[in-house]
């Protein structure tokens, strides 16, 4: 087989059309920065963004999408005025952000944050069109549900996620995989003692010491939380069980993800903590494009350490263990009462701990229930957001 080189990567023959939802975000930016590294391979059908009307501006004169949306329909009027006589089409509000996700193109990228993120996702999906998913929460809150569209209407998922991106990389078929790893880098409290942890700051909290994020999921990650949410994307991704998923933490967050085969062969994925060559991946899959991510040098880096989450200080991993075992409703009542303790966190209302907590005393609260559909994946989400919210 001939290798291929940097300089003989293949031209791709067709230009992909991909819509950003969430274009504003770390990952929305990362994609776009992808994208314009890619002149002639790339093309932007629509851009999306919440509140950042003037990062969607930017964005929308650069890459002259068909369309640009604004969930905040209080920001309509400037975005009108300011992309007038560009030809680019403009909206807001909701069901603006799900009908764009819907336009004809070969992509969407699903990166807005929270369960905000599940109706343009199933919106994506049900156009058909492939999507690559960063926004874990729609599938956490609603992860039987969205599998069961994808299959129905033939959309590709592709995990941007690195820790899942990294298992799409190493195997696609299950049947020989005895366990998967999750790795975590920890957190900025990985060595943190509880009693010190009362006291960290929504400041310390959003500086995660290996990547750039929004300030939701560096939380989560302060938390470990989100390596529990990754449990859960991994079970409905992979089609695994609960006792299948495993977690270690990896300070140094260069191996993103294990594959243990049944016959004693464990599979890792390394690359720098970069977001850029997850998105890259899922961007041109099954294709490759270069980026400028940092390529490792692993004498340089000389060792690599790994050891079991500490989960008594750490308790959200195992809350989301449970709520994955119990499914039902569990899952969607522990993501929304998370996002609402989160949000009052960096709001400076409760103390780090209580983020947690929070999410325990909610789920004590709401009875589980089958999630039959969206209807009753909207309703579970509302009445633990209020739940959280009260305590
Ligand atoms: N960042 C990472 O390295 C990383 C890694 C793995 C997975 N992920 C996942 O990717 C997703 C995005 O993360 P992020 O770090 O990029 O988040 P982020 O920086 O906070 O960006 C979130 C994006 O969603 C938009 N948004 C928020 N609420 C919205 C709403 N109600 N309606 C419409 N748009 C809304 C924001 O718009 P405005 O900014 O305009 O308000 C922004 O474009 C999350 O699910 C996260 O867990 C992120």
């Amino acid at each position: 087989m001939k290798a291929v080189t940097s300089c003989q990567l293949p031209v791709a023959s067709k230009v992909k059309k991909i819509s950003i939802l969430g274009a504003t975000g770390t990952i929305g930016q990362n994609t776009l920065k992808i994208i314009a590294q890619h002149p002639g391979r790339f093309a932007v059908t629509a851009l999306t963004a919440g509140d950042n009307v003037e990062l969607l501006i930017e964005q929308a004169r650069f890459f002259k999408p068909e369309r640009a949306v604004i969930a905040n329909e209080m920001h309509y009027a400037v975005l009108k005025k300011e992309l007038s006589g560009t030809g680019i089409e403009v909206a807001a509000g909701e069901t603006a952000i799900a009908e764009a996700a819907s336009m004809p193109a070969d992509m969407a990228m699903s990166a807005m944050v929270g369960a905000a993120g599940l109706i343009p996702t199933l919106s994506a999906i049900r156009s058909g069109k492939a999507v690559a998913l960063a926004n874990k929460e729609s599938l956490v809150c609603a992860g039987g549900l969205v599998m069961q569209e994808a299959e129905k209407h033939g959309a590709t998922l592709l995990p941007v996620d690195s820790e899942h991106n990294a298992v799409f990389q190493l195997t696609q078929d299950f049947t020989f995989v005895e366990h998967i790893t999750l790795t975590a880098s920890g957190g900025p409290f990985r060595a943190w003692t509880t009693e010190q942890m009362t006291k960290a700051t929504p400041e310390q909290a959003i500086k995660h010491p290996n990547w750039n994020m929004g300030a939701k999921i560096s939380v989560d990650s302060a938390t470990l939380m989100n390596k529990g949410l990754e449990m859960i994307e991994a079970h409905h991704l992979f089609a695994l069980k609960p006792d299948q998923i495993r977690v270690l933490i990896h300070p140094e967050s260069i191996v993103h993800c294990l594959v243990q085969m049944v016959d004693g062969s464990m599979l890792a994925q390394l690359s720098a903590p970069d977001m850029c060559t997850p998105i890259a991946c899922a961007l041109a899959w099954p294709d490759r494009v270069e980026t400028t991510v940092k390529k490792l040098n692993l004498a340089e880096i000389g060792r690599l350490h790994f050891e079991a989450p500490d989960e008594s200080r750490f308790p959200a991993l195992r809350l989301a263990r449970a709520a994955l075992s119990e499914g039902g409703n569990a899952a969607c009542t522990l993501n929304a009462a998370n996002e609402v303790a989160v949000q009052r966190f960096l709001k400076g209302e409760i103390t780090f701990p209580d983020i947690v907590k929070t999410v325990e005393k909610t789920l004590e609260k709401v009875e589980n229930a089958k999630l039959t559909g969206i209807e009753d994946v909207l309703a579970c989400d509302r009445q633990a957001r209020d739940i959280a919210k009260e305590l």
